[in-house]
């Protein structure tokens, strides 16, 4: 089926219909060929996105490793999902711990569950709230603090986390992360950023027409949190006014079909050794 025909029939079915029907498809891919690796949900009961859990989890910790990941390092995930990026990671880190949040209290009790004999694992649920996600949570996102010392992280990672949230949550979220990420740290965070490329590049699964505000753009106006973009100049501000320095940009293939990167834009970035974490 070609790429229009189907973004077409996916404006036509609603939702909950759209995702009844993958959930039934799943069920029986599972009672044919069910998914026997520790830690990997079955495909009905994946709660986080598209595509192959395994396999994407797989190739971001090669992007991990590619940005400096070792093995002592104390790492934190932020909007962790089922766990999906944290899977490759337990045979991995040694004398290092993950950190993990989101604010999906299944996802979250799937990992306390999947991963009790993880010792340096740790997941939690914070009750951020979030119209996609969690409608019932009780506190903004632009205001919540992360529940960590200053300091305290070698390496953050946000993939396909701020590409749900608003431009005032993802501001304090940036803010948090800088000051819980030692001098020296680094924060690896997808994003689809708007710019000269992209404003242009034509791919109806990230069609980011509609304008939200100032600086943000939505696919979907009724649902605008199913996937946000932001100006590009907004966000390089957003890491200067947080003492991050962008050590890079590795633009991803949803605008540049050629990029030998990811799907979505990565923003590298580091905290300088010298800074100040005041609060
Ligand atoms: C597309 S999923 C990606 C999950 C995970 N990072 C991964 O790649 O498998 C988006 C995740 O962001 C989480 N999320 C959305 N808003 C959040 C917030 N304000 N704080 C923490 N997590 C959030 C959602 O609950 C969801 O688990």
């Amino acid at each position: 089926m070609g790429e229009t025909m189907k973004s077409r029939l996916k404006q036509m079915v609603p939702l909950a219909l759209r995702q009844e029907i993958k959930r039934q498809l799943a069920a029986r891919e599972d009672r044919r060929n069910p998914i026997t690796t520790p830690r990997v949900p079955p495909r009905a009961e994946t709660l986080i996105g598209g595509g192959d859990f395994e396999h994407v989890g797989d190739a971001f910790f090669e992007i991990l490793k590619r940005h400096g990941l070792t093995p002592d390092m104390h790492v934190l995930d932020v909007g962790c999902g089922q766990g999906r990026m944290a899977r490759p990671l337990v045979s991995f880190l040694d004398g290092g711990s993950y950190a993990g949040f989101d604010i999906s209290e299944p996802g979250i009790a799937w990992c306390a569950e999947h991963y009790a004999d993880a010792r340096e694992f740790k997941f939690d649920h914070v009750p951020v709230f979030n119209q996609r996600y969690n409608p019932k949570g009780t506190v903004k996102a632009s205001e919540f603090i992360f529940p960590y010392d200053n300091d305290r992280f070698d390496l953050i990672f946000l993939t396909s986390v701020f590409t749900h949230m608003f431009k005032d949550d993802v501001a304090n979220y940036l803010e948090q992360i800088s000051r819980v990420l030692k001098p020296g740290g680094m924060a690896l965070i997808t994003w689809f950023l708007l710019n000269g490329v992209s404003r242009t590049a034509e791919n109806p699964f990230f069609d980011f027409v509609y304008d939200f505000d100032d600086v943000t753009r939505t696919t979907t106006p009724k649902n605008p949190e199913a996937a946000l973009a932001f100006d590009e100049g907004f966000v390089r501000g957003l890491y200067a006014d947080c003492g991050l320095t962008i050590a890079d940009i590795e633009y991803g293939t949803w605008a540049r079909p050629d990029s030998p990167f990811q799907l979505q834009d990565m923003v590298v970035a580091v905290k300088p050794l010298n800074i100040n974490t005041s609060s």
